[in-house]
């Protein structure tokens, strides 16, 4: 409940400044969406792709997250995209999960990261950032600017994750947060290192999460 109305907030704030924009649909939207919102599930999931532990640790969902970049792409638990589908930034929807417990006015912070960069068997510029915003009470601030998924050529099927955090400590104040100096790594050293550091080194635990897959047409 409290957590519609921050996101409702968001899309006011969106229409004044950004691209981006949060959306809350109706109810019966809602019930129609993909979104999988049993915490097991999206767990399970995760861990079948091998996201978990690739690029996260084991958490609980607080939330359910889907990208939403047109009527028939959407984030939903490990489906396939075209890369045309993903030019443009999409809309975020997220739900609180029945039960789960997290403020209103809690800094929410989403991230979009690719492990398999350039493939993922050889993911020697692993994670790649391709997307950092940040929301809070009514404001909307990309830290780093969306960069479409476009896979090389024939380097097979990439993992495209999708990321909720907030602060570990549970704070409601507005968080300072540092820019990746770089998408490679995250400007981290080493494979497959990104969003995991990053998040421990601003103090920020994940909340939510999904994923698609993504390959160059040309295999
Ligand atoms: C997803 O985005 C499309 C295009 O912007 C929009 O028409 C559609 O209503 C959105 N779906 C949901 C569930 O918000
Ligand atoms: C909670 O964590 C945030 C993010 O790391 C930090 O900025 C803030 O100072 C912490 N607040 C308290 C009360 O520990």
């Amino acid at each position: 409940m409290l957590i519609h109305m921050l996101i409702r907030c968001f899309v006011f704030s969106v229409l004044a400044e950004f691209v981006i924009s949060f959306i809350v649909p109706d109810q019966e939207v809602l019930t129609s969406l993909p979104t999988n919102k049993d915490p097991n599930a999206i767990l399970a999931a995760l861990r079948n792709a091998d996201i978990i532990p690739d690029v996260l640790n084991t958490f609980s969902p607080l939330l359910s997250l889907t990208l939403n970049w047109s009527s028939t792409a959407h984030t939903n638990l490990g489906n396939t995209l075209p890369p045309s589908s993903l030019q443009q930034p999409p809309s975020v929807i997220i739900n609180k999960i029945p039960s789960a417990y997290l403020p209103y006015n809690t800094q929410l912070v989403l991230a979009l990261t690719d492990p398999d960069a350039p493939s993922r068997d050889d993911p020697k510029w692993s994670q790649v950032c391709h997307w950092l915003v940040t929301a809070k009470s009514g404001r909307v601030k990309e830290l780093v600017e969306y960069k479409a998924p476009a896979p090389p050529e024939g380097t097979g099927s990439h993992r495209y994750v999708v990321v909720v955090m907030v602060a570990k400590n549970g704070t409601t104040e507005g968080l300072e947060l540092t820019v990746p100096k770089e998408r490679r790594h995250w400007g981290y050293e080493g494979e497959r290192s990104g969003v995991r550091e990053w998040a421990k080194d601003n103090g920020l635990k994940v909340v939510g999460a999904n994923f698609i897959y993504a390959q160059n047409d040309k295999q």
